[in-house]
Formats: structure tokens, C-alpha cells, sequence
């Protein structure tokens, strides 16, 4: 995940990558075969690997992709524990050499680990969030697209909540062209959709065996890096943590937010339903249930 994403934004140019990784040789590795491929794609890379934090500092963004990734039969929330060791140690890392940066989470479960994140740091909320909401919001949009047969670009995806099964399809908010999804599909098909996106990870690791997805995920992070990066104040359905908004105080979910140099500098808040804030707060609960293990262990 963390070389094909370091791919991905080497790749558009518009800064220096580093990549770390504990094992000797990897991210060192990881990194000449991309940079050597600059002069072929015909690109300006400038990257470059690493065991040592300190080639890292005053970083302006720091990706955060390390982990355990599930294997078939397993959940997300089963990496808590020895992820959340992980995550730590990386994150104090990340602030002992780049104070100022802004974390951009990706480990798993995410939504509890950017939670972590901000409680370790102890950076403002707006400088820590976490990606999944781009990528399940990916998902769905890719699944619409080959289902009624037309460009997913003129998909508007709206997808809130955990990143998990507890995660949050509004299929109401979901537009083609202005049209919403629910007048454009029966019911069934909706809800046979909103399930592949819900399991749309699991999907992908019990056909690899011995990985997850990486290629969707990186694109992900890179729209999120770039909307950083360039300032874009790009509105994109991130994790971030909520103190009030949507009824919902202290814990990480995900929901649409203005990213820009800032980090989060705006989270929107969508008018829902009663159901739909229902299911909104039920994610919630299952996220603070993670956040507690944390705490207790
Ligand atoms: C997935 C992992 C990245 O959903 O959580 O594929």
C-alpha cells in the first residue's frame, strides 16, 4: 500500500517522497525501481527510502499505511491491538521529526486508529485524518457505473460512517447527473450494491489469499494528498473527528469534510434522515467500542 501510493504521488510531481519502512532494504528498494522509472514515464520523481525517521522530518504531510492487513476470514477491528502498538510507535515518530506535518491514517480499522492518532500526537483535529470514505465512496461509484452502464465521473457518491460493516451508504444522496440513485435503480439492486461496497475490502482479500487491496486505496490517499498538498479545499468524505457535529462528540467517523493546506478546514454537515442519523450514531457506537478496547488494553 505504501509503495503504490508513494508510486502515485511521485508520479504527479508535485513533491518529494520519502518512504519508510523498519524493514532493512524494502523502502530503499521500493524506491529505486520507482525512480528509475522517471526517465521513462518522462517525469520529474524525486523520492527515496529508508529505515530512519529522521530522513522524514519537517514533512509537510506523513501517510501512515503501516500495519497488519487482514487475511480471509478475518475483520478489521481484529488488527486493533497489534495495530495499535504499531501506529503508536510511527506516530511518535512522526512527531518528534515533523511537529508541523499533517497525518493523513490509513492503517486498519481505520476510523479507531486515527482516533490514535490524534490522541498520541496530540495534534489539532483538523491535522490528523483518515482515509476510507474516498475509497468505499470509489467503490460504490465504480459499481453504479458498470451497473447502469455509464461514466463513473458523473457519479456523485455519498457514503458516511465506519469503515467497516457498520459503514454508512446513502443512497438517496447518491446522484447520477443530479439524479438520485433511488430513482435510478430498484431497491433490491440498491441494497445488493450497498452490501458489495460494505464488503468490498473483505472481497478483494479473499481472492488475493495473501493480501489486500492496494491499488483503489492508494488512488484514495493520492486525491487526498493532492487536495492537501495543492490547497484544493476539495470537499471528500474523509475520517475525522467530530466533537458535536452530527450529534456525535469525541470519536473519529466518517463524513464529508473540506481538505485544503489546512487539513480538515470545514466538516460538512448533510441534512439526514431519521434513519439515516440512526445509522450514522450505530456506527458510532461500534466505533467507540473499539475506542474503549484501546483505552482498557
Ligand atoms: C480495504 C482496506 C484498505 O477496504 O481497508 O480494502
Amino acid at each position: 500500500m505504501g509503495a503504490s501510493c508513494a508510486q502515485r504521488i511521485a508520479e504527479r510531481g508535485y513533491g518529494e517522497v520519502v518512504l519508510v519502512d523498519i524493514v532493512p532494504g524494502l523502502a530503499q528498494g521500493k524506491a529505486l525501481d520507482i525512480m528509475q522509472s522517471a526517465p521513462i514515464l518522462n517525469a520529474d520523481i524525486r523520492l527515496s527510502g529508508t529505515t530512519d525517521y529522521q530522513e522524514t522530518a519537517d514533512s509537510e504531510l506523513v501517510i501512515v499505511t503501516a500495519g497488519l492487513f487482514r487475511t480471509p476470514g478475518m475483520t478489521r477491528d481484529q488488527l486493533l491491538l497489534a495495530n495499535m502498538k504499531i501506529v503508536t510507535g510511527v506516530v511518535n515518530n512522526i512527531v518528534k521529526y515533523s511537529p508541523q506535518c499533517i497525518i493523513l491514517m490509513v492503517s486498519n480499522p481505520l476510523d479507531a486508529m486515527t482516533y490514535l492518532a490524534i490522541q498520541v500526537s496530540k495534534f489539532p483535529r483538523k491535522r490528523v485524518v483518515g482515509m476510507s470514505g474516498v475509497l468505499d465512496a470509489g467503490r460504490l461509484s465504480a459499481f453504479i457505473a458498470a451497473e447502469l452502464k455509464v461514466s463513473p465521473k458523473d457519479i456523485s457518491p455519498c457514503v458516511l460512517g465506519a469503515h467497516g460493516r457498520n459503514m454508512v451508504v446513502i443512497p438517496r444522496l447518491t446522484t447520477v447527473k443530479g439524479k438520485a440513485l433511488t430513482e435510478l435503480l430498484p431497491k433490491e439492486t440498491i441494497e445488493k450494491l450497498v452490501e458489495r461496497v460494505i464488503h468490498g475490502g473483505r472481497e478483494i482479500v479473499d481472492l488475493l489469499k495473501k493480501g489486500s487491496a492496494f491499488y483503489a486505496p492508494s488512488a484514495g490517499i493520492a486525491r487526498m494528498a493532492e487536495a492537501i498538498v495543492l490547497d484544493k479545499k476539495e470537499v471528500l468524505p474523509c475520517a475525522a473527528y467530530l466533537d458535536g457535529e452530527y450529534g456525535i462528540k469525541d470519536s473519529v467517523i466518517g463524513v464529508p469534510v473540506k481538505l485544503g493546506k489546512g487539513g480538515i478546514e470545514q466538516i460538512i454537515e448533510l441534512e439526514l434522515s431519521a434513519e439515516e442519523k440512526q445509522a450514522l450514531h450505530t456506527s458510532a457506537e461500534g466505533i467507540r467500542e473499539l475506542i474503549e478496547k484501546m483505552v482498557l488494553s
